[in-house]
């Protein structure tokens, strides 16, 4: 299934407070792609995400313009109820922090064959032998003493492993992996990573992959948007990206990733910090801590321009020969 994004527009509102978190995001996750969404904190990976899965409470967030569709599905026009029948079935999610997702009370094999009773009307042995499988498909083998596991008896790699079981386990359509290696250490990281292009090749899911870091990424996705102040303002495929980054932001970004070649150099931090939602700089959000910002970047707002086929960003400087 391919999910496109078109102009999406959220704010949260508190009282006459209203942080613009999402200034018009248009993206496309092609059928059995990986899309990574990338970009520093605050940016609006989580407010992308979590809107695609409906789970914003509003208020305080108001969706002032722009539409999600999955294939043909309107996802911000459902019912409630048709949101919670995607979300099962079409659409899984996984999180930074697995803690606080899986219930500490339940099972793990309870909230894995919960859902495949629920959503796919399956029995109860039925469900607890597919869960089985499912363990085996995320690298959890031995899958009967999980299944019979609380999460605090699982180490970390383990929990992150048990919930994408949980979101895997009604064969989702799409992915929506939200910061999901994060937390773990480097070899853990890895292993998810591999997990995860693992289970496009198998299923062929969609994937919306978010991190702050394009090293994570590099990897495993197949096209990246890097997100800023609630826009994007690049996007490429991964390749084009990492030769010929446009946008002085991505190039900021990529400056910060230690290779090979340069160990030893210094990495380049990006000074400043992404501003918040409150209180967007004028313009170009990004010109406050642009090398290359100009009196029009101050007071214009740079359009996304298509650069080469499937490589676009918005900065009044890209193509001029100023970046170079
Ligand atoms: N409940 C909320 N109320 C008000 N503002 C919010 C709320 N949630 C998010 N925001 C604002 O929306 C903007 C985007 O936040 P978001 O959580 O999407 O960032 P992020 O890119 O996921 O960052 P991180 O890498 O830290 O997870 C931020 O400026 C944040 O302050
Ligand atoms: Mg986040």
């Amino acid at each position: 299934m391919e999910l496109t994004i078109k102009d999406l527009d959220v704010s949260f509102i508190q009282g006459d407070r209203e942080a613009h978190a999402l200034r018009g995001i248009n993206l496309t996750v092609g059928k059995g792609e990986i899309h990574s969404l990338v970009g520093e904190s605050g940016s609006g990976k989580t407010v992308t995400s979590t809107c695609i899965m409906g789970l914003l409470p509003s208020p305080p967030v108001r969706i002032n313009k722009g539409e999600i569709f999955l294939d043909d599905i309107n996802l911000l026009s459902l019912s409630e109820e048709d949101q919670r029948k995607i979300r099962g079935m079409k659409i899984a999610m996984v999180f930074q922090e697995p803690a606080k997702y899986l219930n500490p009370t339940l099972k793990i094999g309870v909230q894995i064959t919960e859902s495949l009773i629920l959503h796919l009307g399956m029995s109860k042995t039925a469900a607890e032998e597919k869960a089985l499988d499912i363990l085996t498909t995320v690298g959890l083998g031995g899958g009967k003493r999980i299944l019979h596991s609380y999460p605090h008896e699982l180490s970390g790699g383990m929990k992150q492993r048990a919930m994408i079981a949980i979101a895997i386990s009604c064969n989702p359509l799409f992915l929506i992996a939200d910061e999901p290696t994060t937390a773990l250490d480097v070899t853990l990281q890895e292993q998810i990573l591999e997990l995860i292009m693992d289970l496009r090749n198998k299923l062929s899911m969609g994937t919306l992959f978010i991190s702050h870091d394009l090293r994570v990424v590099h990897d495993i996705s197949d096209r990246i948007s890097v997100i800023y102040a609630g826009k994007i303002v690049e996007n490429s495929s991964k390749t084009e990206l990492f030769a010929h980054p446009m946008h002085p932001y991505s190039r900021l970004l990529l400056k910060s990733i230690p290779d090979a070649e340069k160990r030893g150099t210094r990495l380049v931090t990006i000074p400043g910090k992404v501003p918040d939602a409150e209180n967007i700089p004028p313009g170009c959000a990004f010109h406050p801590r642009c090398p290359f910002a100009e009196d029009i970047c101050k007071i214009e707002e740079p359009e996304m321009k298509e650069y080469q086929e499937g490589h676009s960003a918005a900065c009044h400087f890209c193509g001029t020969g100023k970046i170079q």
